[in-house]
């Protein structure tokens, strides 16, 4: 590449051109510090269906790292973390409030893995327990099994005492019906032809400002269908490890869709003796190439966790042969961290579909803050 050429003239340059050589962010170096104890987790930083700003990634590692210095397992840590999230009725990728599938049910997934111990614990296509978390750490602890699903995994949390309950929201419910409603021209869902025809325009100015601040987060929703998701790492002082990813997956995905989350060694590994790696995003990318455990093998065969992440993001591109208008159509992101405590996140685009950067949430001892990942491409 001339090295005249600045950044953004080279995207411009490598667009026009159809050349896809990869961009680095040059945060990655600086991400790889060591320090233990340590959390990070992805940003979950998003405005919700109520208008107001979303800050799950930091919320998680703030509490995980609470339990960490209280002396608590770093699997403890991981999984109240992300409970936050998953409890959070306005996170729309995880638990409650997660979006439905296209039956307008919610199907969750989720994985932990606990480094001292060696175990992992999943569950998939789980409904109506909100906390698909602490359910793939029951069959952990629970069970000789690692993965229970669908009605089985239900009637698992049930028996372990965890109550039924109904996790749409009223606006992951309404915006289930508004994709419905737009999916399809020819279909009979949606406002009828002839009172369309005959009847007045809704105005935007007689929205109340709720209406309107969840018309344009259904607006941005519809436009970029979510494969949100929570994973979360951790490493304590002693260099103990544990992750949990969770997810309500695919929003609007056929029942029964299962993506990377819930799959050990996809979305999420964790090897005490190495590392850790998870990831968010869109699912069969990561499970094409075992997103998860290719990093921590990365970090085994001695790359930093941002070298070892952007590696992955690398053979995910190179599966598309790096052809732009294809990788448009996702985005990927990974996030690591080994028994040293160096850490690091990689995604596909530097550029979030919102103009912000794609970030990931880490806690030091000290404070929680947002990193941004490193990246393969600057924007979409
Ligand atoms: N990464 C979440 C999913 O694809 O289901």
């Amino acid at each position: 590449m001339n090295p005249d050429l600045n950044r953004r003239e080279f995207i411009k340059a490598s667009v026009a051109t159809g050349v896809s050589a990869p961009l680095f962010s040059p945060a990655l170096t600086a991400q790889n510090r060591a320090t233990r104890p340590l959390v990070i987790s992805s940003a979950n930083n998003h405005i919700g269906a109520d208008g107001k700003f979303l800050n799950g990634g930091i919320n998680c590692v703030t509490r995980a790292m609470e339990i960490l210095k209280a002396g608590g397992d770093t699997l403890d840590a991981v999984i109240a973390g992300v409970n936050l999230v998953e409890d959070d009725p306005l996170d729309d990728s995880v638990g409650y409030g997660g979006l439905p599938n296209e039956d307008c049910e919610v199907e969750l997934d989720s994985c932990v893995m606990h480094g001292p111990t060696r175990r992992a614990g999943s569950v998939a296509s789980l409904k109506n327990i909100k906390n698909p978390s602490k359910v793939a750490r029951l069959v952990l602890e629970r069970t000789d099994h690692i993965m229970i699903v669908g009605e089985g995994a239900l009637r698992f949390a049930l028996k372990h005492g965890f109550k039924r309950e109904d996790l749409l929201t009223e606006s992951s419910r309404k915006l289930w019906l508004k994709w419905r409603e737009e999916l399809n021209p020819q279909d009979n869902w949606g406002p009828s032809w002839h009172r369309t025809t005959k009847g007045k325009q809704i105005s935007q100015a007689n929205l109340s400002k709720d209406e309107l601040a969840f018309n344009s987060y259904a607006e941005e929703r519809l436009r970029n269908r979510p494969t949100g998701t929570i994973n979360c790492l951790a490493v304590n002082a002693n260099g103990d490890l544990s992750g949990v990813t969770t997810t309500s997956g695919l929003a609007w995905k056929i029942p029964g869709r299962v993506g990377d989350s819930p799959l050990i060694g996809c979305g999420l590994y964790v090897d005490n003796e190495v590392g850790a790696a998870g990831s968010t995003g869109r699912g069969e990318e990561c499970i094409y190439i075992n997103g998860g455990h290719t990093i921590v093998e990365n970090m085994r065969r001695g790359m930093g966790p941002t070298e070892a992440a952007l590696d992955a993001i690398k053979r995910i591109a190179a599966r598309y042969e790096n052809n732009l208008d294809e990788l448009r159509k996702f985005d990927i992101n990974f996030y690591a961290l080994n028994k040293k405590g160096e850490y690091g996140g990689a995604t596909l685009w530097g550029l979030r579909d919102d103009g912000k950067r794609n970030s990931f949430a880490l806690h030091d001892g000290k404070e929680a803050r947002l990193i941004d990942c490193a990246y393969l491409y600057e924007k979409k």
